[in-house]
């Protein structure tokens, strides 16, 4: 495929959100909204990327660098609509050689495969304009594609300007679109506010180059749950269920067995190796990493973590720690950051461990706490055991070495 740059117009304000939180930082899964349309806009390999910002715009770039440091931003100060959003990015748009995606900050359910299906249709029909529509049951909020009689398309109607024949139209505009740069450069600028919300509305820029005599056309996105952009909260828990099943799907395809996926949560970034075994309840959260032929929960809280391979993990909670081979943990259990245990180690009923590293083979398996310890190899810990590690201003470590045996 060859070079387009991608365009993010994030500068709204999410209203309706009724947040102190810029509306595209509200996590999914984790993830800034932000962050997901990040993720597949990259995975096309823009020649470019820039993102209009405007609502805690500060906030929003420190977040964008992060994943991206190449990426360009526009300031739009006043917000004044989306037609108002791509103006400021002008100079940028005619900088570009080719083709622009434009798309929003706020729709976190789009898939890539979409976004190449809309580039490739652009070129194909050779238009100047090509809208990402979709077809759905409720059309409500969203701007309507107004066809002509031949099919083509004519306009983008917005929900508060349209007609009532026009609101029964179900295919609507999802908010992205392919442009040739120089086409919305010369067309962005002839866009007036004339309308329900007195905005520049990005999307008449459709019919004004229909004005000019350029080709427009619409390619209907697959799956309608794409178009799907986050307004309200209610919208936020709909995309939250919408990528927690896509996960849990992948790992099934992968060879995972998912015992409840309705209470199963795994984030986007965690592997998971075949012929393991999800139990209900269960949380696998950030950058973890869990080998094959591994039991995790019922119950189980995991966050950062390396779990390897043949480890059985039942209602406990562990984060930012590595858990060795054929390792057992819990019940009721809690590994907490820069832990380390060995192979074959048993940990579980009421034990707590904090900057420690186990050795091959040992146990702790009775309400003790390890902080700030080092444990050799095939070491029995009894019960109620406490490496006493802090004396009010300083933290000690403790040593113990291989083949101890502690009785409680
Ligand atoms: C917009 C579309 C509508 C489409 C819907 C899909 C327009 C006029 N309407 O409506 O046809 O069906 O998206 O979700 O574009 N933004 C700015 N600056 C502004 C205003 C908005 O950057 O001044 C950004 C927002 O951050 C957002 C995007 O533009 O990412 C769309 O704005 P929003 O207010 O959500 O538009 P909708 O009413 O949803
Ligand atoms: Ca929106």
């Amino acid at each position: 495929m060859s070079k387009f740059s991608v365009l993010i117009l994030a500068a709204g304000k999410g209203v309706r959100m009724k947040s102190g939180l810029p509306k595209v930082l509200h996590p999914i899964g984790g993830v800034p909204l932000i962050g997901h349309v990040l993720t597949t806009v990259l995975r096309l390999k823009p020649a470019e990327l820039a993102v209009v910002i405007g609502h805690h715009a500060d906030a929003v770039k420190l977040y964008v660098k992060g994943r991206w440091p190449r990426a360009k931003f526009f300031v739009q100060d006043v917000l004044d609509g989306s037609g108002g959003a791509v103006r400021r990015a002008i100079p940028w748009l005619k900088k570009q050689r080719g083709d622009v995606i434009v798309t929003c900050g706020d729709m976190p359910l789009q898939r890539d495969q979409s976004l190449k299906d809309l580039a490739q249709a652009h070129r194909r029909e050779g238009n100047a304009a090509t809208v990402l529509s979709a077809k759905v049951s409720q059309p409500t909020g969203y701007g309507r594609i107004v066809r002509e009689i031949g099919g083509g398309v004519r306009k983008i109607v917005e929900e508060l300007d349209a007609t009532e024949p026009e609101k029964r139209i179900n295919e609507i505009n999802t908010g992205t679109y392919c442009f040739e740069a120089k086409a919305l450069a010369e067309a962005i600028r002839q866009i007036k506010n004339n309308n329900a919300k007195k905005e520049f509305y990005l999307t008449d820029v459709i019919s004004i180059l229909k004005e000019m005599g350029c080709r427009v056309g619409a390619v209907v996105c697959q799956d309608p749950n794409e178009a799907s952009g986050v307004n309200q909260r209610a919208d936020l828990a709909h995309a939250e269920a919408v990528i927690r099943k896509r996960k849990l799907e992948a790992l099934m395809k992968e060879g995972v067995t998912v015992i409840d996926p309705e209470s199963t949560y795994v984030t986007e970034d965690v592997e998971v190796g075949p012929d393991t075994i999800i139990y209900p309840q269960t949380f696998i959260l950030g950058k973890t990493r869990i080998g094959s032929h591994c039991q995790i929960g019922p119950w189980a809280h995991i966050t950062d973590c390396t779990v390897e391979n043949d480890v059985i993990f039942r209602a406990s909670f562990a984060e930012a720690s590595i858990i060795r081979k054929g390792a057992r943990v819990g019940p009721f259990s809690r590994i907490r950051p820069k832990s380390e245990l060995g192979p074959h180690v048993h940990f579980g009923n009421f034990s707590e461990v904090k900057n420690s590293k186990l050795g091959e083979g040992s146990k702790v398996n009775h309400l003790s706490y390890l902080g700030d310890a080092t444990v050799g190899k095939n070491v029995n810990i009894g019960a109620g055991t406490i490496t006493c590690n802090y004396d009010g201003i300083r933290k000690h470590p403790t040593t113990i070495q291989d083949h101890v045996f502690i009785g409680s």
